[in-house]
């Protein structure tokens, strides 16, 4: 879409969402609401995009989207002060506005809306949805189909209020009649903002045309408060878990599960209650997530077991056929396959070989106070429950450490380590 250049307004005070920051960098499912949008608009428009910013926000929103395609609006006097900021640089046929806080739209809306404004030969076309609960939106009022005006929410006369067709905010405009007409808008004397739909009253006395399309309002939802946050971040949610059992994977109870946007997930694998997947994660067929287990930044190769409760922390890689059982935490580790570490260990960075047996208890003591250091375990090792191995430390494939040791030294291959201190009995020493 060469003949386009999408705007993305970002400049708002996020006021309702009561933050310290800007609302737009708030993670939703892992990636930035902004980003979310930017995305989208890159699909629409390659680099072809504008960001209004303000002072405040810009190098929090830079940091995340990493460009510098920002124009600033120095004071928020509203959404259609916001795009007259962008005027001098726009050199497009056509441009589409996009809100930083709608994330959801999706390329197919986008191009259902140019297509409906490419044919009809209309001058500017929004994305209007339908919802029960419109409160907040701005209203449509209709002519014939057409938009004759659009209603905010704060100046709806009584009988408006029942309107449930609203204002996505998403709108593609003609480029010079859009700015040509932007400033007759005037203050809104309630809010002293000057509002962008008002465009729509100014186009329609003008006959100039201004109609619309209807998306679905799970798209079109925006986000202003922490309530619409979780709304919004619930609807994504169902989306991933609905595509990925589309996909073939088996969740036994979908609802209680937190998947991220990047997150990668085999046909056959099965992912059991409550189970939190954060950012990079990729599970591989045949593996089974049981419940309570905590991954982030984690590869499991296929027919791994992890869980119930364990903690798979970022830069671990768990090979094929291994098990991760209760209570078991693992960090920057790569483990190899057919291997079981089933119970209350602790995993940190670490090289953990083929057919490796880690006991119950074990712990890898990779931090002196100052640095961490690395165990390597290899091939074939068998490690006994309670072991504590101090690192740096290497046990050489096919060896064994007895229960309980405390391993400061590396262990040559086919070894038996034992570090316990004798057992005393003394007899006749009853409690009570
Ligand atoms: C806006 C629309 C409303 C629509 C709703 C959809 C206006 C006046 N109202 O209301 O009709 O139903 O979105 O979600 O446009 N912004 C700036 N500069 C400003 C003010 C806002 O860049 O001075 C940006 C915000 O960062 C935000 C977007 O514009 O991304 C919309 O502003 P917001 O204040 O959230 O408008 P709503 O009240 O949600
Ligand atoms: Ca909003």
């Amino acid at each position: 879409m060469s003949d386009i250049t999408t705007v993305i307004l970002a400049a708002g005070n996020s006021k309702r969402f009561k933050a310290s920051k800007s609302k737009l960098i708030y993670p939703l499912c892992g990636l930035p609401i902004v980003s979310h949008i930017y995305n989208t608009a890159k699909k629409i428009s390659g680099k072809n995009i504008l960001i209004v910013c303000n002072d405040k926000n810009r190098e929090e929103l830079k940091l995340v989207l990493n460009t510098s395609n920002f124009v600033v609006q120095k004071k928020q006097k509203g959404t259609a002060d916001a795009i007259e900021q962008v005027k001098k640089y726009v050199k497009s046929k056509n441009i589409l506005v996009l809100f930083g806080d709608t994330p959801l739209v999706e390329v197919k809306d986008i191009r259902k809306l140019e297509s409906k404004f490419k044919r009809s030969k209309a001058k500017a076309s929004l994305i209007a949805f339908n919802t029960i609960k419109p409160q907040g939106y701005g209203r449509l009022l209709l002519n014939n189909n057409y938009v004759e005006e659009i209603v905010e929410q704060i100046n709806l006369k009584p009988g408006q209020k029942k309107i449930n067709l609203c204002n996505s905010g998403i709108l593609i405009a003609n480029t010079k009649l859009l700015f040509d007409n932007l400033k007759n808008i005037k203050e809104n004397k309630i809010k002293k903002e000057r509002y962008l739909p008002d465009i729509c009253k100014i186009f329609s006395k003008k006959n100039i045309p201004f109609n619309y399309i209807e998306c679905s309002k799970e798209t079109m939802l925006g986000i202003n408060t922490f309530d619409d946050f979780n709304v919004v971040q619930n609807i994504l949610q169902k989306k991933y878990v609905r595509n990925f059992i589309k996909s073939g994977v088996n969740f036994l109870k979908p609802n209680t599960c937190y998947l991220s946007y990047d997150t990668k997930i085999e046909p056959t694998v099965t992912i059991e209650s409550n189970v939190t997947i954060k950012e990079k994660t990729f599970i591989k067929k045949g593996s089974i997530i049981k419940s309570n287990s905590y991954l982030e930044d984690v590869v499991i190769d296929e027919n791994s077991q992890i869980g119930p409760n364990a903690r798979l922390r970022p830069k671990t890689k768990i090979g094929k056929k291994s098990k991760i059982g209760n209570f078991v935490e693992i960090k920057n580790s790569k483990i190899g396959n057919n291997v079981s570490i089933a119970h209350l260990s602790y995993v940190g960075d670490s090289e953990i070989g083929n057919n490796v047996n880690i006991g119950a208890g074990t712990i890898t003591c990779n931090y002196d106070g100052k640095k961490k250091h690395k165990t390597i375990i290899k091939d074939n090792v068998f490690i006994g429950s309670n072991t504590s191995l101090i690192a740096p430390v290497v046990i050489e494939s096919k060896s064994r450490i007895g229960a309980g040791s405390v391993i400061t030294k590396n262990i040559p291959k086919n070894s038996l380590a034992i570090e316990r201190s004798a057992l005393k009995i003394l007899r006749n020493k009853r409690s009570k």
